[in-house]
Order: structure tokens, then sequence, then C-alpha cells
């Protein structure tokens, strides 16, 4: 999404020492929510995976238009909890540790997602000293080979090959027998599949529909009611089109149809990046510009530390030029001419790339440059301490921010 009015305003008033800058529209992310929301069918249940993105704000806003949200740690879970009261918790993750499930199992976690057979036998031990007579809700996560010439092209693929994430398929019924006959502190809802990221409606609603058969079939053949599926997140998020988007609707009505198969199955989802992902910006200023070999460089304030999504993706981070005549120093202002300019950031590193070749001829010192699409594994996944430079400020906008909020990190 191109910057909203109230975005790019506050990035023009902002003080160069305020810069950079991460600002989010929480209105513009609210009313995304809800579009996408109203978009899904009865039964279909959406979760936020909250590793796209914790703020506080950010939860806060999405809130309303969610039935849950998607933990995987501890730290993540006890946040989520504080922050966002009274909304459910899927637990899941490799390498859940038993100080993890014990804190979920204390703050009344309702979806657990077991990833091994040790996770199970894990948490069926921790459940009967921590919560005696409660009869724990899981969610057996498979790494299922469905679908694979979709998984095989998607982004990043989690499933459907050798990985660390879910049981491997051929040791699904032994697990089914786990849970059910050995572990009576545990109560089998269904299955899990987080498959792969970057998937478009068609191919979502291909695996989904793969995975509730499977997952039906299974059930079935221990004469178990499959009550939930969840098929995971990854909706696609086109970097080099932002204009494109995921078509909800159609995977809304897809998924309609495949509840009509399966009455009174709960099917549930959990993206992440498709939700947060578009109502987030970075913004910062060039600080220098300069010919190398040929090509043009202009140097921002700021980098990949701070917006790591264009090196982890291997994308150029979409942008927007903010340009302006204030020139507060007696010495003159660097300049490119008129050919595509590479803006990098203040690292060390020929990776600390935010984005190639970007058509901004005559672009000057001083110039503001807005990055869009960076609401979702941004700030949280950069590596924020390399060359210890200054972090950068937080700003939340919009009604739903009670005005305009500004944090400290
Ligand atoms: C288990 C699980 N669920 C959901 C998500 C969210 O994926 P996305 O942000 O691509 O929608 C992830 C991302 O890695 C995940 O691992």
């Amino acid at each position: 999404m191109t910057a909203t009015p109230a975005v790019r305003a506050l990035v023009r008033d902002l003080p160069a020492n305020a810069l950079p800058a991460y600002l989010y529209d929480l209105d513009a992310l609210g009313e995304h929510a809800s579009a996408v929301r109203s978009a899904l069918p009865p039964g279909v249940e959406m979760y936020y995976a909250a590793k796209a993105n914790p703020e506080a704000p950010v939860l806060a806003a999405l809130a309303p238009h969610l039935d849950g949200f998607e933990v995987s740690s501890g730290g993540e879970l006890a946040h989520v909890r504080q922050t966002v009261p009274g909304l459910p918790l899927a637990f899941g993750g490799p390498g859940k540790t038993p100080a993890e499930l014990e804190l979920a199992l204390r703050l009344g976690t309702e979806r657990f997602h077991v990833e091994s057979a040790h996770d199970v036998r894990m948490l069926a031990g921790i459940a009967a000293r921590t919560v005696p007579g409660t009869r724990v809700a899981v969610l057996l996560r498979f790494n299922l080979a469905v679908g694979q010439d979709l998984l095989a092209n998607s982004a990043l693929a989690m499933g459907g090959r050798p990985t660390p994430f879910g049981i491997d398929p051929t040791e699904a019924d032994d697990m089914v027998r786990a849970v059910t006959d050995d572990h009576p502190q545990l109560q089998l809802r269904g299955v899990h599949a987080h498959l792969a990221s970057g998937l478009t409606a068609p191919q979502q609603l291909a695996v989904a529909t793969a995975v509730v058969e499977w997952s039906a079939r299974l059930m079935t053949r221990h004469g178990l009611r499959l009550s939930e599926v969840n098929v995971g997140g990854g909706m696609a998020v086109d970097y080099a089109r932002p204009a494109e988007r995921f078509d909800w609707s159609a995977f809304g009505k897809g998924l309609a149809a495949l509840r009509e198969e399966h009455q009174g199955l709960i099917v549930r989802m959990e993206p992440g990046r498709a939700l947060t992902a578009y109502c987030g910006w970075y913004a910062t200023e060039v600080l220098d510009v300069k010919r190398s070999h040929g090509e043009e460089f202009a140097v921002l304030r700021g980098g990949t530390h701070h917006l790591r999504t264009p090196a982890t993706k291997g994308h150029d981070q979409p942008c927007e030029v903010l340009t302006t005549d204030d020139w507060p120093h007696p010495w003159p202002r660097p300049s490119a001419g008129e050919g595509p300019v590479t803006l990098v950031g203040q690292l060390c590193t020929p990776k600390d790339v935010l984005a190639r070749k970007v058509p901004a001829a005559g672009l000057r010192a001083g110039d503001r440059v807005l990055f869009e699409m960076a609401g979702a594994y941004a700030w949280n996944i950069s590596h924020h301490e390399f060359l210890m430079h200054p972090r950068p400020g937080f700003h939340f906008l919009g009604a739903a921010a009670g005005r305009a909020r500004t944090l400290d990190h």
C-alpha cells in the first residue's frame, strides 16, 4: 500500500534526528483485517501468527477481527496473553521447553500444536502435574507431502521435504494412538499443517483441501471425530508487485465449499505477513550520494539492521521518495544523476541493501525515503545491535491508537 496521508504527513514533519522511524497506520490495519475477516465463511477461524509483528498496538488493533493468536515461544505467549487477554492462544513451534509448557498451561492456553513424540510425552507429563484433571486440547502438527509441486515453488517451504517442523506422516497412526491411548490428559482435536509461505489463494486452497482430506482419513481410520484442522499461514505477499493481493474472497469461497463436504469441522488459519505487512512503513533520509564503478548509491540513515526483510527474502523493498528543498548545511548537497540509484544502509557490509536500482533521478542528501510493506517480519527479525547505531522511533497512528502513540524500544 502506498503511504496513507497520515503516515506521509508525519514523515515530512519529523525532524531528521527522529529518523529512521517505523510508522504503523492502525486504522488501515483494522480496515484490512476487517475486510479479510468478512471474506471468510462461518466455521472458518482466523488466528494471527504473532511472530509476524508482535507490537502491542498492532495486536490490539487486530484483536477485534480475530478468533485467536498463534504463538511460538513462551515469550510470545506471555506477551500476547498480557496484551490482549481473553482471546484464545494456540501454542506451537519446535523445541518447546518444559518451562514454556508449564507457563502455557498455567496461563490456560487453549490449544497446543505438538510437533513430535517427545513433545506429546512432555506435554502430557507436565499437564498431569500442573493442571491435574484438565484435558488439554491438542492438534498434531504434520509435515505433509501434499501438493508438493506447489510447496516446492513457494517462497519458503517448511513441509513436504525434510525439515525439523511437525511429525513425519509415516508416524501418524502411532502418534494418534499415543495421544488417545497413552495420555488421557490430552484431547486430540485434529491436525495442524503450516507447510509453506508465499502461496496464492488457489494454491492455498489446494493445499488446505489436501490437508483436510488427509486429516479426515487419518481420524476415520481410528474411529475418531475430526473437530479442527489448522491449515497454517503463508498467504502470499508480493513485494515486487505491492498491488497484487492475496485473493481472500476466492479463498473464503473455496473454504466454504470445503466445509460443505466436512460438516461441523472448524477450519482455522493463522496468517501473519498477509495481515500486517501492508500497514507498516520504515522512513528515513538520504545521508550521502555517490558513484561507484558506474553505478549510483544513496546511503540512508539506518539500514537492514532495522529492516532486514529485503536482505532475508532477497527482494527490493518497495519505496517512495519524498523530496525536500531544505538543506540546512553550509557544504554542498550530494545529489544523484539521471540513472537509477541503489539504496543502502549505514552498515559495513555489501549485504546492507534495501532496494536496488530504484528510478530516483536527482535524489539528494536530505530527501526522505519511505519504505512500504514494512509491517511484518521487519523490525522484530532484524539484527539491531550490529554496529550500535541508534534505534528507530516507533509511531502508531490512527483512532485505534487513541490518536497517535509513540513507543520507545
Ligand atoms: C507455524 C506457523 N504458522 C503461521 C506462520 C505465519 O506465516 P505467514 O506470516 O507467512 O502467514 C508461520 C511462519 O513461519 C509459522 O511457522
